[in-house]
């Protein structure tokens, strides 16, 4: 029998009868292994510290430090090394403590060659088999999750990969995909993975400042550059200088406004409003829009040359509904986060409601699903279909038809979408008696979109 590896294994061997060491010594080189002698604790101690051993193979009983301390500071040193004791008549207790202190197993003296051989294959398989297990064991957990973002299904694989390349890089990303499925998520986990994570990450919302307030806040405004402007300030792109600046929402910019950031990605210079001083960051940009920003391209609200810029890599978040084995570990993750050490479990009917459901407001909307179910359980230790929303229970709505007739004498589109827009806004509002997180998930829309959207209507908050 021989080792079938490419390199031998480095082998002690230890035991203080000289012609039963040197004879089984030289069987053991003739099967391959690369074999050092010891014939003492003492000497075995000195070898240790000079030479890497994956095995080492022991009398138990030895003039001085004896056979256990050898295995114990072996064990110590190298915990992945595979350790036998002999033992003599008399000696099973002491094999019994060796073992305690980290050997794999015992042979009893006087042994046959293959019995030793045979013990030793065995603790070498099973060796192997447990650092393979180790490190299945982290694939496993790395696949299930990347800096916070969970999930075990094919495309976050394959998205998980993605990221773990691209976060090396400063290139221009355009995350793409529908509300809740995590596209901020991802921009923080693409900066906390990459040379910039000690610099700092900003985002900013564009859909959520007004757009006359949006370039000052981007670019920054000196002292009386328009009104209210009381002092100097930094834009987000200098305060994200060497760092990531996330553009949120990208969608929603002027077209005028589109053109001041193309220019800033281009040349990555700007000037702060009021002032005609040219500022030079380094700031790499993550784009995230869950408009068709090509479609907007195609009826001329994006510029096509700023799209191109951002598109630089494209990340497409797929919706939850397109991933449904994401859905138990994300309940999982969403009660650790709710119940910190609690033991809250889903019921079965519940988990088949929430496999089941379309979730238009994606990832978030499961989370506050979750939370309100903690909450409604009051402490129970399971969660059942009664404590989850009633949308998720009822037939999924399909999607109204987007048809209206059109006025013989015309009619103001922007005015009437706006109508449209704040009939629903009311109807949500009341269907989930006043509930905001609720509202904004019936209507697949963050509770901060819903919220600037009362404000503009001007409704009462
Ligand atoms: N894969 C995920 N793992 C864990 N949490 C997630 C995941 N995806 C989203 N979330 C959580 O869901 C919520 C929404 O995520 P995020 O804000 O990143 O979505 P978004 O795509 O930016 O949505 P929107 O388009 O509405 O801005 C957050 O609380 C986030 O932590
Ligand atoms: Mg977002």
């Amino acid at each position: 029998m021989t080792t079938n590896e490419s390199t031998p294994h480095h082998l002690l061997f230890i035991d203080d009868e000289t012609e039963l060491r040197t004879l089984t010594a030289e069987r053991l080189r003739e099967c391959g292994f690369e074999v050092s002698e010891a014939d003492s604790g003492e000497a075995a101690l000195e070898l240790l510290d000079q030479f890497a051993f994956d095995i080492l193979i022991t009398d138990l009983r030895l003039p001085g430090i004896d056979g256990a301390a050898v295995v114990e500071a072996a064990v110590a040193r190298y915990p992945s090394i595979v350790a036998l004791v002999i033992t003599g008549y008399g000696t099973v207790k002491d094999a019994v403590d060796a073992i305690k202190r980290g050997a794999s197993d015992f042979i009893a003296k006087p042994f046959q060659f293959d019995e030793l051989m045979h013990h030793l294959q065995r603790a070498l398989e099973q060796s192997r088999l447990s650092a393979e297990n180790a490190y299945l064991r982290s694939q496993l957990e790395e696949r299930h999750q990347f800096s916070g973002i969970i999930g075990r299904s094919r495309p976050m694989q394959a998205l998980f990969q993605m990221l773990d390349t691209v976060a090396r890089s400063s290139s221009t990303i355009l995350v793409t995909g529908e509300t809740g499925t995590g596209k901020e998520v991802v921009a923080r986990a693409i900066h906390h993975n990459s040379p910039r994570r000690s610099h700092r990450f900003v985002a900013l919302n564009c859909s959520a400042i007004p757009e006359t307030l949006l370039e000052a806040e981007l670019f920054g405004h000196v002292r009386g550059a328009f009104t209210g402007a009381a002092g100097t300030r930094q834009g987000r792109f200098e305060q994200a200088h060497q760092g990531t600046l996330l553009l949120d929402e990208v969608g929603t910019m002027s077209v005028g406004l589109q053109m001041k950031v193309l220019r800033a990605l281009q040349e990555r210079e700007f000037e702060r409003v009021g002032d005609n001083r040219t500022i030079k960051v380094d700031v790499r940009v993550i784009a995230a829009t869950n408009s068709d920003l090509l479609g907007m391209v195609a009826d001329g609200t994006f510029r096509e040359d700023l799209y191109y810029r951002l598109n630089v890599i494209p990340l497409a978040l797929p919706p939850l509904r397109e991933r449904r084995d994401d859905i138990p570990i994300l309940v999982t993750h969403f009660l650790e986060k709710f119940t910190p050490g609690g033991t809250v479990r889903v019921a079965q009917s519940a988990m088949r409601v929430l496999m089941a459901y379309q979730w238009p407001g994606n990832v978030r909307q499961l989370e506050n699903a979750i939370e309100r179910a903690v909450a409604l359980g009051g402490g129970r230790e399971e969660i059942d279909v009664a404590d989850l929303p009633p949308e998720l229970l009822t037939e999924q709505p399909t999607s109204p038809t987007a048809s209206a007739d059109l006025p013989e004498a015309g009619l103001d589109l922007p005015a009437h979408l706006a109508s449209i827009e704040r009939d629903l806004v009311y109807r949500a509002l009341d269907r989930t008696g006043g509930n905001r997180n609720r509202a904004a998930d019936l209507l697949c829309i963050k509770r901060t979109t819903l919220v600037e959207k009362l404000r503009r209507i001007g409704a009462p908050s």
